[in-house]
């Protein structure tokens, strides 16, 4: 049988020296816990296009994409160009006061994502999804959330809970038990959350009814995990509960917006939220986020005429707004807009889903790929479709690990266990080699 992790030890021996380095400064040897996976994460050095090189000189096509926004591919010429210029004529990083870019990037969101008609800016996907969340609370003032079982929304106290919470403890299917997704997670938190099962309407809507006059917001990922489908019917029905019962129904795009296509998830299903979070693509490869929606509901963040600090939202950030993030964020949009460009993404996600279903066919393999646009999963199971986080926690882990050691043996990057991303400057050339590696990959697998 081949052994997957000893070839990855042999082709990456100098990222395996970096990381025990690292691991004497850095806990884990990384600086974010995704980045993390056994039996050591690999080293990049450079990249370029669809590319990434590692400091052993091996050259992967990259599928992950720094986990989404690099949707033109590594280093697009256009938003590069666009970064050093806006250093150059601005002559500075960041002003720490208004600038005009903040309101042109605004108005181009407002243009394409039909909720954000006024927009505030944040540094991160997970400060977005925490100040849409403190705006539902200070425009309701009400202080439960609701989130759904399986769906990540940042790395902070209030939604790390019921992410990956392991079956046995996570309670029925139709009613699941709030369970602490990391150490340190205050018990108030756990009770001041009412979890939901996603892509199930009739039991969502017991569980809001029964805690409709606590609950500021539902937050939802409305394609789970970026490959989770909705039901639209599901999405409309949150919708209008939501509507009925003055909760704000917040829409977390930090995976969807933008990649999706220009109107994201709300465009897709035809379901507007009151508010969204943007993070990811909007920030063009440099770190972004955006929290927009409803004025009347924004307006609690305004401290004109304020009286007193209780009397808006707080919110702030240095470096919110920053003129080159903005830039960058507003250059890959203007790419993005020209004809032709999702369907070349699209195209490459669904080549890459088909191979990987073909070969797992014929080798009789129960595993398959689905996805939504440019984003996608493979499942070692035989259960379909899959529609939430239960049904994907029953597929098989291991075997999913082994098959991305070996497609990464292989030349093709994708961070083991996690999605797969699509960018433009994926090519038809990368797209043979993909199809060879999930033939080397699967073959290990079958064996
Ligand atoms: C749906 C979703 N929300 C929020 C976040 C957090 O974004 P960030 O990592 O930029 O803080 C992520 C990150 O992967 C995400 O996928």
């Amino acid at each position: 049988m081949r052994n997957p992790e000893a070839e990855y030890r042999k082709r990456t021996p100098t990222s395996e020296r970096f990381w025990q380095k690292a691991r004497t400064t850095l806990p884990g040897g990384i600086t974010a816990n995704v980045k993390y996976y056994s039996p050591y994460p690999i080293f990049m050095r450079k990249a370029g296009g669809s590319k990434l090189y590692d400091v052993d000189n091996n050259e992967y096509i990259d599928y992950c994409l720094c986990y989404g926004p690099l949707i033109l591919g590594h280093g697009h010429p256009a938003v590069v160009e666009t970064i050093k210029r806006q250093l150059d004529e601005g002559g500075t990083t960041v002003y720490g006061t208004p600038n005009e870019i903040e309101t042109k990037m605004a108005n181009k969101i407002k243009r394409h994502v039909p909720c954000a008609k006024t927009v505030r800016f944040t540094n991160s996907g997970m400060e977005a999804t925490l100040h849409a969340l403190r705006t539902a609370r200070a425009y309701t003032k009400r202080e439960k959330i609701a989130k759904f079982e399986g769906h990540y929304h940042g790395a902070y106290d209030s939604v790390t809970v019921s992410v990956t919470p392991p079956l046995s403890q996570a309670g029925p299917d139709y009613a699941p038990i709030p369970v602490s997704n990391s150490a340190g997670l205050p018990n108030y938190i756990l009770e001041n959350t009412v979890v939901l099962p996603f892509n199930d309407l009739p039991n969502t809507e017991k569980l809001i009814r029964k805690h409709r006059s606590e609950l500021a917001a539902v937050i939802v990922e409305p394609v789970a995990r970026g490959f989770l489908a909705p039901d639209i019917d599901f999405l409309r029905g949150l919708r209008a509960l939501t509507d009925e019962n003055g909760i704000v129904l917040i829409f977390d795009e930090v995976m969807t917006g933008f990649r999706l296509g220009l109107g994201g998830a709300q465009e897709y299903s035809g379901v507007i939220p009151d508010v969204v979070a943007l993070g990811k693509i909007v920030g063009g490869g440099l770190p972004a986020g955006v929290f927009a929606g409803e004025p009347e509901i924004m307006a609690v963040l305004s401290p004109v005429g304020s009286k007193s600090p209780n009397d808006h939202l707080f919110h702030s950030g240095t470096f919110s707004g920053c003129p080159a993030v903005l830039a960058a964020g507003y250059a890959t949009i203007e790419v993005l807009e020209k004809p032709g460009v999702y369907d070349h993404i699209n195209w490459i996600a669904e080549e890459v889903k088909k191979c990987m279903n073909d070969v797992f066919e014929d080798y009789t393999i129960a595993a398959h790929a689905t996805g939504v646009g440019s984003m996608f999963q493979c499942f070692f199971t035989s259960t379909r479709p899959i529609r939430n986080y239960r049904d994907t926690s029953k597929a098989d882990a291991q075997k999913r690990v082994r098959f991305d050691l070996e497609l990464i043996n292989n030349g093709v990057y994708v961070r083991p266990h996690k999605p797969f991303y699509t960018s433009l400057a994926h090519t038809k050339a990368d797209l043979e080699k993909t199809c060879e590696a999930i033939k080397e990959a699967t073959t290990t697998i079958a064996t």
